[in-house]
C-alpha cells in the first residue's frame, strides 16, 4: 500500500466538539490531525468567519442570514450550546468555554495554525462565492497575506489550500494568488473530467465519498493526470478503510481521532 492518506478534520473535530469552534480545531490539532477544514462566509461588515450554513439557526442561538449581520452581532450569540446543552446545567455551573461557544474568525483560525507548534494544513472552502462578485476571494487573499500565505516565497509552500464547488471561485483565486493550491469539490464528476483531468489550473480533485465508492477507478485516473484526490466526508470505519485501499491522498472527516486510529492499525 502507498503513503498513508493525510487526515483532515472536517469543521474541526466536529463529531466531539461544536463544529467550526476554536475548541473543535484545537482538539483536532491535539489528536494529531494533519490538516483542518473550514468553510468561510463574509459578514455584512466584511469579516470572514468560519460557518457552514447561510442561516445561523442550526449552529447558534441566533436567527437570520449571516451575511446581513456584523461580526459584533454574531459574537453576541452562543455557537456551542446546540451541541452541548449547558442550558440544562444548574445556575452554579461554570459558563461554557468561550473557545467552544464564540463565532470563529478566519483570522483567529490562521493564527491557531501558525502557532500549532507543528506543520498543520488548512483547507478553506469558499461558500457561495458567486454571490459576492469576487469579494470573498479578495478578502481571503488579504487575510492570508497577513500571514505570508497568499504568495508563498520561492522554495516554500503555503499550508493553505482553497476549495470550492465553484470553478469560477477557484479561477479567481488562481488569478489573484497563482501560488496557492486549489481543490475542486465535486458531488458529481462532469463528463469531460471523468478521465481524471481537471479544469486548467486546479491542483487537486475533491470528490465526495459517494463518487469514489461507486467509481474507485477515479483515484488512479486523477493520479495519472498528476492530481491528488481529497475525499469528503468520510466517517464510517469501513469507508476509511476503502479510501485507504484505493489510494486517496487525503481523508476529510468529522472524527479525525478515529481515522488516525484506523490508519494506524495497518
Ligand atoms: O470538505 C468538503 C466538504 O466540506 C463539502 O461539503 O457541505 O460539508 O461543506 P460541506
Ligand atoms: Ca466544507
Amino acid at each position: 500500500m502507498g503513503k498513508r492518506p493525510s487526515v483532515v478534520a472536517h469543521r474541526g473535530s466536529s463529531e466531539s466538539s461544536p463544529e467550526h469552534t476554536l475548541a473543535a480545531y484545537r482538539r483536532a490539532i491535539e489528536v494529531g490531525a494533519d490538516g483542518l477544514e473550514c468553510d468561510v462566509r463574509l459578514t455584512a461588515d466584511g469579516h470572514l468567519v468560519c460557518v457552514h450554513d447561510r442561516r445561523i439557526e442550526r449552529t447558534s442561538n441566533g436567527r437570520g442570514v449571516l451575511s446581513t449581520m456584523s461580526l459584533q452581532e454574531l459574537e453576541a450569540f452562543d455557537w456551542g450550546s446546540w451541541k452541548n446543552p449547558w442550558s440544562d446545567l444548574d445556575e452554579d455551573a461554570e459558563l461554557p468555554d468561550p473557545d467552544m461557544s464564540t463565532v470563529l474568525t478566519l483570522d483567529k483560525l490562521l493564527a491557531t495554525v501558525r502557532d500549532a507548534g507543528r506543520p498543520v494544513e488548512l483547507a478553506i472552502e469558499t461558500k457561495h462565492p458567486t454571490r459576492y462578485a469576487g469579494l470573498v476571494e479578495r478578502r481571503l487573499i488579504e487575510t492570508l497575506a497577513r500571514y505570508g500565505w497568499s504568495q508563498p516565497k520561492l522554495g516554500t509552500e503555503s499550508p493553505v489550500r482553497v476549495m470550492s464547488f465553484s470553478w469560477l471561485s477557484l479561477r479567481r483565486m488562481r488569478t489573484m494568488a497563482p501560488g496557492l493550491r486549489t481543490v475542486l469539490l465535486m458531488d458529481r464528476v462532469p463528463l469531460r473530467f471523468r478521465d481524471g483531468s481537471l479544469p486548467t489550473g486546479v491542483s487537486y480533485a475533491g470528490p465526495s465519498l459517494e463518487i469514489v465508492t461507486a467509481h474507485p477507478e477515479y483515484v488512479d485516473r486523477a493520479h495519472k493526470h498528476g492530481h491528488q484526490v481529497h475525499v469528503w466526508t468520510v466517517n464510517a470505519d469501513a469507508d476509511v478503510r476503502h479510501c485507504r485501499e484505493i489510494g486517496v491522498d487525503a481523508i476529510i472527516s468529522d472524527r479525525p481521532e478515529a481515522v488516525m486510529r484506523i490508519l494506524g492499525e495497518e
